[in-house]
């Protein structure tokens, strides 16, 4: 087999862990990053430096094949890479995923895989052509690929705790960075650099980060998707200068005819407990799961059983795409990644609106987020004040879907 090409799309912080996995990936050592895309052209410049450093003789990636701008993923499709790796901001994931399908490329796409309910229905309809095409299409939701959540969940699906009762979820963190105003930028300029404070770009934190722990949820659920959500949400110690989205969110989620809750809360504020987490109850027992540390496993009447964390999800998803790609096989989690995705925005719809809302209601919206002309002079959408305050959601006022 040829040396397998590497692309990467959003040369951040993800995108520089998941370009060294994938020159780590234990299936072959034959793999170069051949082309780097990003909007902005320091992180590119960062990201070649530390590639050129770490791995000289994995990195040929010619001046030419270096794209910054808006339209940088495209120009980079265009090139003869192999496998693509989307680490950009989430809103401009669903647009680059149908881009990347197109190309034929194989496609490693970080969560979530969109923002809004039209993204979903994007991504979901490239991803039918994907498996058409034997694509492979692997979604960064690394928790997937860590034997500690695997073999618990299992157990689980094979009746160790009895019947699901219900599940809690967290993702309790501190306060998000923010990256200064600078004179000479144009708002949307401004707002793709603070990327995580917009909707449109991240989706809240409700759905960047925490699409992890509500991916799990789905996953104690059979991967079924909940009937509907309601719940709160709000915005009290992110200065509302830097953007829109709520520092706290907590839902709940109702699946299936059994009506099982899953109880979410999400927060970014300092001083706090903190927690990334995933918990299921049940009537024999119950499941406790640490994101960043142990798993354990309760059963009436017997020991706990518990799982370390001693090996690194990002690294093994990484493994087994390389593994598809040189060994033939078929390996696509579009539609379940998407499903999770949209159950996030799910929440945020409750979160932002406080009503109930419905599955179908919320997958069926045309709440399109995405700017009407990308370009960095046009208007990417959320506007401030005349005080440069940007207004966010209001609970019983803001169209949420
Ligand atoms: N799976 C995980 O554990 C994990 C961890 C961290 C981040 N992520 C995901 O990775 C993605 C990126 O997060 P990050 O922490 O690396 O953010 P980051 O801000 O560090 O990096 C994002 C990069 O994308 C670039 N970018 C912005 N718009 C772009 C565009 N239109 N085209 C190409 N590049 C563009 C930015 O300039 C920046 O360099 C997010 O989706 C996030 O959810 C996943």
């Amino acid at each position: 087999m040829a040396t397998l090409k590497i692309g990467l799309v959003g040369c951040g912080g993800r995108g520089r862990g998941a370009v060294v996995n994938a020159l780590r990936n234990t299936a072959t050592k034959d793999v170069k990053v051949t082309a780097l895309a990003d909007a902005f052209p320091d992180s590119i410049d960062g990201t070649v430096n530390l590639l050129a450093s770490q791995f000289p003789n994995q990195t040929a990636i010619p001046r030419e094949q270096m794209f910054s701008g808006l339209d940088c993923c495209e120009k980079l499709l265009k090139t003869d890479v192999d496998v693509v790796l989307l680490c950009e901001p989430p809103g401009f994931r669903p647009r680059h995923f149908v881009a990347a399908v197109e190309s034929g490329k194989h496609i490693f796409s970080e969560k979530p895989v969109a923002v809004d309910a039209p993204g979903v229905r994007m991504f979901l309809e490239a991803n039918q052509k994907a498996k058409k095409n034997k694509q492979i299409v692997l979604v960064g939701h690394h928790l997937r690929y860590e034997p500690k959540h695997y073999e618990s969940i299992k157990m689980v699906h094979d009746g160790a705790i009895g019947d699901i009762i219900y599940a809690k979820i967290f993702f309790d963190t501190n306060d998000i960075w923010t990256r200064a105003r600078r004179p000479e930028q144009t708002e949307m300029e401004y707002q793709v650099k603070n990327w995580y404070h917009f909707t449109w770009l991240s989706g809240d934190h409700i759905v960047e980060q925490h699409v992890h722990d509500i991916d799990v949820m789905n996953w104690f659920m059979k991967d079924q998707h909940p009937v509907e959500a309601n719940g709160m949400g709000g915005r009290t110690h992110h200065g509302n200068q830097y953007g829109e989205i709520n520092d706290y969110n907590a839902v709940e989620f109702v699946y299936g005819e059994r009506e099982i809750r899953g109880f979410s809360d999400c927060r970014q504020i300092n001083g706090c407990w903190n927690s990334f987490s995933e918990h299921v109850y049940g009537t024999k027992g119950c499941l406790n799961m640490d994101g960043h540390g142990d798993v354990v496993l309760r059963v009436n009447g017997k020991e706990p059983k518990v799982w370390k964390r001693t090996y690194d999800g990002h690294q093994y998803e990484m493994d087994a795409l390389f593994d598809a790609v040189v060994n033939g096989k078929e390996l696509n989690f579009g539609d379940i990644a998407a499903n999770s995705t949209m159950t996030a925005i799910l929440g945020r719809m409750a979160a932002y609106s406080g009503k109930v809302v419905k599955w179908e209601q919320a997958f069926r919206s045309d709440l399109d987020t995405f700017p009407k002309v990308l370009a960095w002079d046009a208007e990417p959408g959320p506007k401030a004040d005349a005080d440069g305050i940007y207004p966010c959601a209001k609970q019983g006022v803001t169209k949420a879907f």
